[in-house]
């Protein structure tokens, strides 16, 4: 079966499919920087991944927005989710977009806040001004870190339906994402 652009009721078409790899992907790098930075400070793939956390995460912002728009612009023809378990599934798709925005966007505001400017992969985004201001500090500091480990355990979860989905259901829910339909 060939996959079209858009989503169906059957399938993700193959923009939401791209948008979602990608993600997945960048998602793991970032978040293993993350954890390197907890649990092996100053190796040299730690350094490496730190260095760029900011840039890396600017990315997903801009990624999490497109692919949200492409949720919104297909919300009526996407796979649908019934019961209870496929409710709570589609509640944590939800979860998971919301926090995917959120988690980098509160980094973001910090970053204007503190004054120093903000160029990710070098590119100048805002120029640094020398003035703090707390108030959009704050909401990252308590927050941004926080969250982006509550996105890690949901992910850890979704991925782990994923593949029971796969490899006990064999029911078809994986293909509609991954792969060819059944
Ligand atoms: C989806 C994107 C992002 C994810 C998943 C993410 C994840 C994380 C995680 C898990 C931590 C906590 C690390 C620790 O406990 O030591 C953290 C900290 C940090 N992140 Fe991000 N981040 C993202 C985007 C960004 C962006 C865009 C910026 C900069 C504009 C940024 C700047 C920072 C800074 C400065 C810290 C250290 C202070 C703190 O814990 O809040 N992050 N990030
Ligand atoms: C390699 C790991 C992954 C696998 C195997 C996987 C698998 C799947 C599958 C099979 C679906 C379709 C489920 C359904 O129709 O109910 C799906 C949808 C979805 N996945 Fe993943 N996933 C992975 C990683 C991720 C990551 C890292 C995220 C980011 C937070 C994520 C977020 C989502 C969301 C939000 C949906 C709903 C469709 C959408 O709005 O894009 N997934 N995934």
């Amino acid at each position: 079966m060939r996959t079209s652009c858009f989503d169906t009721p059957e399938r993700y078409g193959r923009v939401s499919r791209v948008l979602h790899g990608a993600m997945a992907l960048l998602l793991t790098v970032q978040l293993l920087g993350a954890l390197l930075h907890v649990f092996a400070r100053g190796v040299s793939l730690e350094r490496l991944l730190w260095s760029n956390h900011g840039s890396l995460g600017f990315l997903l912002l801009l990624l999490a927005v497109l692919r949200g728009t492409w949720g919104l612009v297909n919300i009526g023809r996407r796979p649908l989710h019934t019961g209870v378990l496929g409710r709570l599934a589609g509640v944590s798709h939800l979860l998971m977009h919301a926090l995917m925005i959120l988690v980098p966007f509160l980094a973001v505001l910090r970053a204007y806040g503190r004054g120093r400017g903000f160029s990710p992969f070098g590119m100048p985004l805002f120029e640094a001004s020398g003035q703090e201001i707390p108030a959009l500090i704050t909401p990252a500091s308590t927050f941004h870190g926080l969250l982006a480990w509550v996105l890690l355990a949901l992910i850890v979860g979704h991925v782990a339906a994923a593949v029971y989905h796969r490899v006990v259901l064999k029911d078809g829910v994986f293909s509609r994402m991954w792969g060819r339909a059944y």
